[in-house]
């Protein structure tokens, strides 16, 4: 949709979005029994990351719609989504995310305008002051698109190098630019859009260390020098080898005291069951414990689709079951669905057997491969599962492993050969060699069942 169009045609649908906005104000007046309202309860917004592809999944888009206040998009508002050659800008993905959102009163943030990943290759090859007008029309491009419409951008993602050092991480805008890129950038997108607020976003900020330290370094450099700034995001990606930090709260508030806001903005947190809702907890609470923390979005809908989906780090399981969790959010927010709820689908204890399946190619060859598909118990044990996996139709399967096969046409439904009986959020799997026949395409795996 072109800008002109974007913009009459959200006024168009001014009345609708206005609409749906008191539904949910309706909504969470009632109970505060989802994460939107119950954190609508604290003053903040609770968002997810968002893939335009899963859009037309009923159950993906009924979660979205139930629980959420706020989206991302995922991958759509990307350099290499929205401008990959120069000066051509493509929406389509990633207004479809925005139109539903506001279809929905959900507020959307922006991700991202100048980060060094997913930078289409025609922009590394520019020079240092072509780079500049690059950046520039590219902020602008995105911006003016979206203007009035994007509650706070990710201006720029992910600068700092990991370690000790502090330092700026090598990319085409640092090595070409030095370090007035950023301050160049967050001047243009405060000129192209006002009333957005603008952001500084990375990870392993998350507590104080060398690249938090130097995160607010510049951020007090920014305040003190009037460089248009008001919010920084921590992604906040735990697990075991990256755990919540105890200092989280204090690194929050010291950013807060700068006077910018705070943002959780990429949320998940691998593991299961209670150590997981535990962790949960804490970020939750953190956050609620900074007056400055203006909401939290977690990175997804549903562990599935996870880029950590074998960490399973979501809220939701791969069949849209809430986990334990979801009920400590919600319970961290203030609302109404405690954990253990007797009624509540998902919670533990409620006896709803699940599990979700996963699959990855796990050698290949010129005629063939082997696939592996990963079976994980929700929040119930389980003694028996069955996934079906629907195969391109020229490939064969040859073998098949840990599994029991019956075929109907090229779908083949597995259930267990030993290996049925799994603890909650324990894993199996089985394997399979399939002959390619000229077609290399992946197989497709259908939803898990349990009992
Ligand atoms: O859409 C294509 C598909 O057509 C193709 O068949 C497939 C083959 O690999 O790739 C698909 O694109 C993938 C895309 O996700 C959509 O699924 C890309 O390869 C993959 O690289 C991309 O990963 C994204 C990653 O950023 C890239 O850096 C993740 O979805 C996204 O969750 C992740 O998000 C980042 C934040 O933007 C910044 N902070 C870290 C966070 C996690 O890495």
């Amino acid at each position: 949709m072109s800008m002109t169009l974007r913009r009459l045609s959200r006024a168009a649908t001014a009345g609708l979005v206005a609409a749906a906005a008191l539904t949910a104000a309706a909504h969470s007046a009632e109970a505060a029994d989802t994460l939107g309202s119950a954190a609508a309860g604290q003053g903040r917004y609770f968002g997810t990351a968002v893939a335009a592809s899963h859009l037309g999944e009923a159950d993906y888009t009924a979660t979205l719609d139930r629980e959420f206040s706020s989206v991302t998009p995922e991958n759509e508002m990307k350099w290499d989504a929205t401008e990959p050659s120069r000066a051509t800008f493509t929406f389509t993905s990633a207004d479809r995310i925005v139109d539903h959102a506001q279809s929905k009163g959900m507020d959307v943030r922006g991700h991202t305008l100048v980060w060094h990943s997913q930078l289409p290759s025609w922009v590394g090859s520019l020079g240092a002051s072509d780079l500049s007008t690059a950046m520039k029309d590219h902020i602008n491009g995105l911006m003016g698109h979206y203007k009035g419409e994007i509650h706070s951008w990710d201006v720029v993602n992910e600068a700092f190098q990991d370690g000790g050092s502090g330092a700026r991480r090598s990319s085409p805008f640092q090595d070409k630019l030095g370090d007035g890129f950023i301050e160049e950038a967050f001047r243009t997108a405060r000129a192209a859009d006002p009333a957005a607020k603008l952001c500084y976003n990375d990870y392993n900020t998350d507590g104080v260390n060398a690249k938090s330290n130097a995160v607010y370094n510049m951020v007090k450099d920014f305040k003190s020098r009037g460089v248009p700034i008001d919010c920084v995001g921590f992604q906040s990606h735990f697990n075991s080898n990256s755990p919540v930090p105890s200092d989280y709260r204090q690194n929050l508030q010291r950013f807060a005291d700068l006077g910018v806001d705070v943002q959780i903005t990429e949320l998940d947190i691998e593991g299961s069951g209670s150590a997981q809702a535990a962790d949960y907890t804490k970020v939750v609470e953190a956050c609620l414990a900074v007056d400055r923390c203006t909401g939290m979005t977690v990175w997804g809908v549903t562990d599935k689709y996870s880029w950590r989906s074998s960490g399973t780090p979501l809220l939701f399981d791969g069949n849209y079951q809430e986990k334990p969790a979801y009920g400590a959010v919600l319970a961290a927010l203030g609302g109404s669905g405690d954990p253990g709820d007797p009624g509540d689908p998902g919670d533990p204890g409620d006896g709803t057997a699940s599990c979700t399946a996963t699959y990855t190619r796990t050698a290949d060859w010129d005629s063939g491969y082997n696939g592996q598909v990963t079976i994980t118990a929700g929040d119930e044990p389980i003694s028996a599962w069955t996934v079906t996996v629907t195969l391109p139709a020229q490939q064969s399967v040859s073998s098949l492993w840990n599994g029991t096969p019956t075929w109907s046409g090229n779908v083949m439904t597995v259930k267990p050969s030993w290996n049925g009986t799994l603890a909650a959020g324990a894993s199996t799997g089985f394997g399979f060699t399939a002959a390619k026949n000229g077609s290399d395409a992946a197989p497709t795996v259908g939803t898990c069942t349990a009992s």
